[in-house]
């Protein structure tokens, strides 16, 4: 069984996309030991909650500094046997130390094909505006290992979705979330769980 962590900062869509998996039975090895918030009142911890899934908010602003809080969330993971850290929407960068706790085993979703619109700055809708002011024809999502980069860790997957002429950030937004992001991050997982199960 691969016990993951989801990593989540708002409406948690791709959350409920690991869920929904889970419930049609395709997700068996999989166990969502924990939802993760940056954020309170977000509706993922909602999501999380009418799931009866364990879930925890961590502020920074309670604790000293960045690494305090880091702290607090890895004993947190690390008490829960974390496997996998999934960061689904989760709107912070990790340090090195994060990272280097939980080695090879933190995946992230970004909604564009990396190494396209990704790094420093390109997050939410400034992605997708980013790629419909180039005119890129194709934009996607992909699933990548977390390392001390920004979006630069080893890809496990990519989906590729249509641009439309007439597409908005908002429209093309809502066609990688739905067509590209929902259907990876799964899949994606499920690999992983597959993959150690081996
Ligand atoms: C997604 O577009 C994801 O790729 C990005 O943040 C958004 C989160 O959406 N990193 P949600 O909270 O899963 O609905």
């Amino acid at each position: 069984m691969l016990n993951i962590a989801v990593l989540v900062s708002g409406s948690g869509s791709n959350l409920q996309a690991i869920i929904d998996e889970k419930l049609k039975g395709n997700l068996n090895n999989v166990n969502i030991s924990c939802v993760v918030s940056n954020k309170t009142g977000v509706f993922a911890l909602e999501r999380a909650e009418n799931q009866g899934i364990d879930n925890k908010v961590f502020l920074k602003k309670e604790y000293e500094d960045q690494s305090a809080w880091e702290d607090a969330l890895i004993s947190y993971l690390k008490d829960k046997n974390v496997d996998l850290v999934v960061l689904a929407g989760f709107l912070t960068i990790l340090s090195e130390k994060f990272v280097e706790s939980f080695t090879n085993s933190i995946i992230n979703i970004h909604p564009s094909l990396i190494p396209a619109f990704c790094g420093d700055g390109f997050y939410g809708l400034n992605v997708h505006k980013a790629a419909i002011e180039k005119g890129v024809k194709i934009s996607g999502a992909t699933v990548h290992y977390v390392d001390a980069g920004v979006d630069t860790g080893k890809i496990i997957m990519q989906k590729a979705v249509d641009v439309l002429d007439n597409d908005t950030p908002e429209t093309l937004q809502k066609r990688v979330l739905e067509e590209a992001e929902w259907v990876i991050l799964p899949l994606a997982i499920k690999k992983i769980a597959d993959d150690r199960n081996k």
